[in-house]
């Protein structure tokens, strides 16, 4: 990935500082070990392939070389209230949901609490990763990757019955350009991230909802995670919640309404449509 390039591309946005590497294992980890080094906020690291990615729950993300985007931007968010910090997950997925509906017309939607969807295939996935001073976030990672080439999905081994992968240039049947649709999702970024803790904020996260109205299981049960952000219910044996989406709390969490009539609150889990 050429640095000239990437920064031409990004000309005129707040960019704190820019690492732009040909391979990484991990962004995120490339990233998390600058903040150590005192990365300013808006730091910003991409890689043309990562040999590590990591995605939420352990899992792997592959980002073969030339096929995907997949960058970290360290933010130093201020002041956060608590209830506030699964909107650091959804500030990505809102900004690549955004990006891709102004850029492509793309009829985007955000699974909660972390994917970007178009026609119901998994397009984009977000990691965001928390250094704590405290109970204070002291800085936040928040990783991106979103699959542009096919090459991107071909080693996605997707179980049957779950979200299928799909990537940008099969949605838009043509070639797409990775740094144009780099630059617009940090514009999102960074226009959504002083009005993360807004109604306005809020709002817009609920109404990308995918699957709205529908039928889905809730796996709970996972504890803080590697993310250090909050888990839903530590300590606990995994279940599955089983229900409508309603839609969200003021805290990020998912409003089920199950068979009973009964409201739950999810605040931390994978949501998977119901099997018919
Ligand atoms: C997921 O879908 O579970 C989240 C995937 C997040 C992948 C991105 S790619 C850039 C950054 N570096 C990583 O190792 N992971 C994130």
């Amino acid at each position: 990935m050429d640095v000239s390039q990437v920064k031409a591309a990004l000309k005129g946005l707040p960019i704190g500082e820019l690492r732009c590497l040909e391979q990484v294992g991990s962004t995120n980890d490339e990233a998390a070990s600058w903040v150590a080094q005192d990365a300013p906020h808006l730091a910003l690291v991409i890689a043309d392939e990562q040999t590590a990615g990591r995605g939420r729950s352990g899992n792997t993300w592959y980002s073969p070389a030339g096929a995907s985007l997949a960058f970290s931007l360290v933010l130093y968010p201020r002041h956060l209230e608590p209830y506030l910090l699964p909107r650091l997950t959804a500030l990505g997925a809102l900004a690549v949901k955004d990006a891709l509906s102004k850029l492509y017309n793309l009829p985007a939607q955000i699974k909660w609490p972390n994917d970007v969807l178009v026609h119901r295939q998994k397009v984009s996935g977000v990691l965001a990763e928390a250094q704590w001073d405290g109970d204070q976030v002291r800085a936040l990672v928040l990783g991106i990757g979103i699959n542009v080439t096919l090459a991107s999905t071909a080693q996605i081994k997707p179980n049957p019955g779950t979200i299928q992968p799909t990537c940008v240039e099969v949605l838009l049947g043509r070639s797409a350009d990775r740094l144009e649709l780099l630059r617009a999702v940090l514009e999102e970024v960074i226009c959504w991230q002083p009005r993360l803790a807004t109604q306005d904020f809020l709002q817009a996260w609920e109404s990308s909802l995918a699957f709205r109205g529908e039928w889905v299981q809730v796996s709970l049960g996972q504890s803080r995670g590697k993310d250090g952000l909050p888990g839903a219910l530590e300590g606990r044996s995994p279940t599955i919640e089983e229900g409508k989406v309603i839609g969200l709390s003021q805290d990020g969490s998912l409003r089920l309404r199950t068979a009973s009539g009964e409201i739950v609150k999810v605040s931390v889990g994978e949501m998977h449509l119901r099997p018919s």
